[in-house]
């Protein structure tokens, strides 16, 4: 099957806390393993050890904003180094729960780090590399945290944010979007997950192999 030696693709799933990506994501790796690919599935913070620590820590402990997001860019730049960019070399996908529009959306649109801040580490840690294509699952906040809320496991920091925070964090990562309609494809996470699945398989389909 020609698809089969389609290029290595860094793929991304994004959206705020409870928006539904983590069952999405597993579906998506099976469809694109069901093709023959190779493929890693991954997450930020962490994929890496330090990177998992790193996310303990974030997760868990009160911080500065901008120790925040140096954090986050020093577990990225780890797992760019020791995971994201050596799969990609070998010819292997790489799937990740969350990447760089996550701390666009969280610690600029969410806490108000400075635009210009978050502009510099991306450059310094990803210089003109970016996901291939990034799903974002975009939810009302209201509906996301109830969904949040019925987990029954104890919210971590960014959980535990009121609901303005997450309207922030929305609307900077539809901005994001917005402005680069042609890495990002916005999926309506309050449709069904059959819906979901299909419009991301589809996309999938339509995007890397047809
Ligand atoms: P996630 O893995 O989606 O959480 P969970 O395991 O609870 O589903 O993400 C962990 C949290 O980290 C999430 O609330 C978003 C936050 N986060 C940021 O604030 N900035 C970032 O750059 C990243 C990658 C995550």
């Amino acid at each position: 099957m020609s698809a089969v030696h389609a290029p290595a693709r860094f793929l991304t799933f994004e959206g705020i806390d409870g928006a539904g990506k983590s069952s999405q994501i597993a579906g998506a790796c099976s469809w694109l393993e069901a093709r023959g690919l190779a493929l890693i599935q991954t997450r930020e913070p962490g994929g890496t050890p330090l990177g998992e620590q790193l996310r303990t820590l974030l997760l868990h402990e009160a911080m500065h904003i901008d120790t925040e997001a140096m954090l986050m860019f020093a577990a990225r730049r780890e797992h760019l180094a020791q995971r994201i960019l050596p799969a990609l070399a070998e010819g292997c996908w790489v799937v990740s729960d969350r990447f760089s529009d996550a701390t666009y959306a969280y610690q600029v649109g969410g806490r108000g780090l400075a635009a210009d801040k978050f502009a510099r580490l991306e450059a310094w840690v990803h210089p003109g590399f970016q996901p291939d294509l990034t799903f974002l699952f975009d939810l009302d906040p209201a509906i996301a945290a109830a969904r949040v809320a019925g987990t029954g496991s104890a919210p971590d920091r960014f959980e535990r944010e009121q609901r303005d925070f997450f309207e922030r964090v929305r609307a900077a990562y539809l901005a994001r979007a917005a402005a680069d309609p042609e890495r990002f494809c916005v999926i309506d996470a309050s449709a069904s997950p059959g819906d979901i699945s299909a419009r991301i398989t589809a996309t999938l389909a339509e995007r890397f192999f047809a």
